[in-house]
């Protein structure tokens, strides 16, 4: 399915104002963090009033600015498909985590699907400000400016961003040997805590590569980052190098010039997953 480019601009204008409400929430709620409720929702799996309000308030927006467009979110938001195959995905708070913590890092993230394609997508950092989007076929941007992905040609100089497994949730073992395998290899390993702001950093070049297939993530946590990557140019595949990552098996996001060298290294180390929950079917 597609719909035209004029209408797909002026759905991701809608998703970057609702991303800014719900962001402008989180962090009025990260200043009186300790009045906040937090509720448990499984193991090491929290949520806070926070997230819960920024997807009330997102959802509210999308609602009034594209009542044809159903909304799936973490919290719990889910609405019928309205016979056009557009939904748009939300992450409310990625990082609850850090949230909790009060470690500044943390975004609200909303991935356009037109079917099973991810079409546009904006991941936003209320701290910073910073505005990460993309529109299928347009580019990635941080802000105004034209996203491309790193240059550097080394990937003895390459920093690699990741997502650890946690009490409960991932393969601790598969993730172990995908770390043994790429240490040697990279000049550092981050894992800031916010999936989806750590692959559209993929997007910017502060990171030249981000993987998980040990801690496997929802379809909410990665998809606006796959089409944010993609249209910097880099590629996003399951860690098969082919598969595709909305499966939510795995993710192997980079540059053109590391992605298929992250393939090689990452080959030996496992059999690809089973998907998580929210995996397209
Ligand atoms: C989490 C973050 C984190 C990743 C976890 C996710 P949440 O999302 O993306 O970086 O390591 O696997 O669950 O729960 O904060 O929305
Ligand atoms: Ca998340």
């Amino acid at each position: 399915m597609t719909i035209k480019p004029r209408t797909r601009k002026e759905i991701v204008e809608a998703m970057k104002e609702a991303a800014r409400i719900g962001g402008a929430s989180l962090a009025a709620n990260f200043g009186r963090l300790s009045a906040l409720p937090i509720l448990e929702k499984g193991p090491s799996d929290f949520v806070s009033a926070a997230d819960i309000e920024s997807e009330r308030l997102i959802v509210a927006h999308l609602n009034a600015k594209l009542p044809e467009v159903a909304v799936l979110g973490e919290e719990g938001a889910a609405s019928p498909d309205a016979g056009n195959g557009l939904r748009i995905i939300i992450d409310p708070l990625d990082g609850t985590n850090n949230f909790l913590h009060g470690i500044p890092q943390f975004s609200a993230s909303l991935a356009l699907m037109e079917g099973d394609e991810v079409t546009a997508g904006v991941t936003f950092n209320p701290l910073s400000g910073e505005m990460f989007w993309a529109v299928a076929g347009k580019g990635a941007y941080l802000g105004e400016k034209r996203l491309n992905g790193s240059s550097r040609k080394s990937l003895a100089h390459a920093v690699v961003g990741t997502c650890f497994p946690y009490n409960g949730k991932g393969d601790t073992e598969k993730a172990a040997r995908e770390m043994a395998a790429i240490m040697p290899r990279v000049s550092g390993i981050r894992s800031p805590g916010s999936a989806a702001l750590e692959i559209a950093y993929v997007a910017e070049g502060r990171f030249d590569g981000f993987w998980t297939s040990g801690a496997k993530l929802d379809l909410w946590d990665l998809a606006a980052g796959v089409i944010i990557a993609r249209e910097a140019g880099c590629l996003a595949t399951e860690i098969d190098g082919k598969g595709d990552p909305l499966r939510c098996r795995s993710l192997v996001v980079a540059p053109r010039q590391f992605h298929g060298q992250f393939i090689d290294i990452f080959g030996p180390t496992c059999a690809t997953g089973a998907p998580n929950k929210t995996a397209l079917a």
